[in-house]
């Protein structure tokens, strides 16, 4: 059954001729793999607490339609194009949602949806030309947990994304705005019950489940969630500057050949 599950992820890393001889986090990142779980101990979020921010995050805050009609920015991206067309459409529905947790001050107040803010992209980009900060305290467990593992510094960004249940986005890629980018962001399963699918084209479902943290490429693969489950879906993406992870990444790499 592990193996089963672990086999779209052995191809692509026979694909990418990387063995553990040769273990470099930089060919990792960019050898095309479309995930890495990675080596990491999550704290088991509180979840009366946890609904409390997703509350306040998401359901207390109105989204301004006015900015999330301007993000339909590019003719390939349908998400962002379906996105603004069913706000229309269905005004009353309850949509995927982002809310940044560290970022560029002038961006980390707004929850946002569509794909215009492809955080990645945008906080790497502006990280040496625009002020960061948290918006969570410093004893919130997200934050522990990001800063045990990187400095500010080497942080682009922390967001939590919201998928009510029934709601999906349909095959996309993530824009990269011109930049080189591989397996991007680490990906962490906050709240996700049974039922919820993470697709990319060609390998399958990803692993993802409660509490499941690694690196998962959305640039380059294309790929769809769908929420079937009860509850809201929950999980928050940490972009970082992958040098400062490297070791964890490494030894990521050797544990899946275990
Ligand atoms: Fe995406």
């Amino acid at each position: 059954m592990m193996y089963h599950n672990q086999r779209p992820l052995v191809d692509a890393l026979h694909q990418a001729h990387l063995d553990q001889q040769d273990v470099d986090w930089e060919k990792i990142i960019y050898s095309g793999i479309p995930w890495l779980p990675l080596d990491l101990d999550p704290p088991k979020l509180d979840q009366v607490a946890l609904a409390k921010d997703v509350e306040r995050w998401f359901y207390h805050n109105d989204v301004n339609k006015e900015t999330l009609q301007s993000a339909a920015f590019t003719d390939s991206n349908i998400v962002g194009d379906s996105m603004s067309q069913r706000l229309d459409n269905e005004p009353n529905q309850r949509l995927w949602q982002g809310k940044m947790l560290f970022g560029p001050k002038d961006w980390i107040k707004e929850t946002y949806t569509g794909t215009i803010y492809v955080e990645y992209t945008m906080a790497r980009r502006f990280r040496n030309r625009m002020d960061c900060a948290w918006d969570i305290d410093s004893d919130h467990p997200i934050r522990k947990f990001v800063s045990s593992l990187v400095s500010d510094q080497d942080l682009y960004s922390v967001s939590v994304f919201l998928l009510p249940p029934t709601e999906y986005l349909d095959p996309h890629l993530d824009y990269n705005q011109g930049l080189k980018i591989g397996l991007a962001s680490i990906f962490w399963g906050a709240q996700w019950d049974p039922g919820n699918d993470f697709g990319l084209a060609g390998f399958g479902l990803a692993p993802i489940k409660q509490d499941w943290v690694g690196l998962i490429d959305t640039f380059n693969h294309p790929h769809w969630v769908i929420n079937r489950s009860q509850r809201d879906r929950i999980n928050i993406v940490i972009n970082l500057e992958h040098s400062a992870i490297s070791k964890v990444i490494e030894n990521s790499w050797r544990k899946i050949w275990r």
